[in-house]
């Protein structure tokens, strides 16, 4: 099996006698409420998704994440994994003091054992992991929404989170690791994504399949922007499609727990990296991966893996250039596989397809299945809760 970022699978989920002193002590700690990003990375990191980190960043790491794409040890590491609070409203937090940590439904979920409390640059931030500070940008937007006061420490995590949906397709690093060694499966292959599966992603996916034993196919379900398709729309989808299209003794769809970032390149290595966390031996990196408008180009992606060595990544990738389905060829296909004109691509844009959707018209089984396209018009169709 392949060994986690960092040798060790963490975790900082805290049990009986530990635990309990832990909640009695939170009563007489700081409060601090986490927003949706937050709270994903503080599940993430306790349940060892992101090994090896054990809390927050301190400085040292963060500074090192923005300038050299590595932790301060030099481990690979191309996001900052953060905790912020506003300049002045972060009195309350001392550092070498615990604070406890909540959702915004007073839930109390943990302990941050803050070590350190620093002030950052976010425009460099911004400038150095999402390569822009245009506020179009939805990372940068987050960015700007969040404090510039960090605080860095471990965090012990005391109570779950209470998931309100998917519950029977969450598995932890530690759970697809068994599901993995139980299977015999020594090669699997993530896919990650924040959309529908079209063609073009079921192509990826089963020219992975072909070479290793088995596929997780692990959308991102944290926060993604406002106009990406809806969560449970998505599962729908993905459902039906491996219902009738997938082999399920070589096929397994989990919930990534993630946050989505839209950091293009910066975020490809993470979700690779993280992705080994779960047990992946190799990991799928299509066009414009993570990306968000024309921010990155198509393949950047696939040219930030240049700068590390195979070994300190220990994933592999599994590049795909642009995939379409050729007329000519009556397959799907690629630069690299198909020798036809353009002229004879189906190609869609993920707004050209809400277009077709909205005007009642069903896109071609080319680009997507029957039984999505179906679930995607009805989701369209469909009034919000509040009209109802
Ligand atoms: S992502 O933000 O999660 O990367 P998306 O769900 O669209 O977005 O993509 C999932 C994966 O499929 C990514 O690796 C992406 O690069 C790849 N991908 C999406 N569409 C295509 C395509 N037409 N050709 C090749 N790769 C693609």
């Amino acid at each position: 099996m392949i060994k986690p970022h960092g040798g060790r699978l963490i975790n900082r989920i805290v049990t009986g006698s530990e635990k309990k002193q832990l909640e009695e002590r939170a009563h007489s700690m700081p409060r601090l409420v986490l927003n949706q990003r937050e709270l994903c990375d503080l599940e993430m990191i306790a349940t060892g998704a992101m090994s090896p980190l054990e809390g927050f960043m301190s400085r040292e790491d963060y500074l090192s994440v923005l300038d050299l794409k590595r932790l301060a040890k030099g481990l690979p590491w191309t996001i900052p994994i953060t905790l912020a609070v506003k300049s002045g409203a972060g009195e309350e937090y001392k550092e070498g003091s615990p604070v406890a940590l909540y959702d915004d439904e007073s839930h109390f979920l943990g302990v941050l054992h803050l070590e350190e409390k620093y002030k950052v640059d976010k425009e460099k931030e911004a400038e150095k992991v999402l390569l822009t500070a245009d506020h179009s940008h939805p990372g940068v937007a987050y960015l700007k929404s969040i404090g510039d006061i960090y605080l860095g420490g471990k965090i012990s995590l005391i109570n779950r989170l209470q998931h309100k949906k998917f519950n029977d397709f969450r598995l932890d690093p530690i759970e697809t690791r068994v599901l993995f060694k139980t299977k015999g499966w020594e090669l699997v292959a993530a896919f990650q994504t924040r959309n529908p599966i079209h063609r073009a992603h079921e192509y990826l996916q089963k020219c992975a399949l072909e070479i290793v034993d088995a596929i997780l196919i692990h959308p991102l379900m944290g926060e993604t922007k406002k106009d990406d398709i809806p969560a449970e729309v998505r599962m729908k989808c993905y459902q039906v499609l491996l219902e009738n299209y997938y082999p399920s003794t070589r096929v397994v769809l989990s919930v990534f727990p993630a946050a989505m970032r839209y950091a293009g390149p910066r975020e490809a290595i993470w979700h690779a990296i993280v992705r080994k966390n779960y047990g992946c031996t190799h990991f799928i990196v299509g066009r414009d991966h993570a990306g968000v408008g024309s921010f990155y180009g198509p393949y950047d992606a696939h040219y930030i893996f240049r700068e590390f060595d195979p070994y300190e990544l220990g994933v592999t990738p599994l590049f795909f250039d642009h995939a379409f389905y050729c007329k000519k060829c009556g397959s799907m296909g690629s630069i690299k596989t198909c020798p036809h004109d353009s002229q004879f691509h189906i190609v869609f844009s993920g707004t050209k397809v809400r277009e077709m959707l909205k005007e009642g018209k069903l896109p071609p089984p080319q680009f997507t299945r029957p039984e999505v396209a179906q679930i995607l018009m009805q989701s369209m169709c469909r009034k919000p809760e509040k009209d109802r």
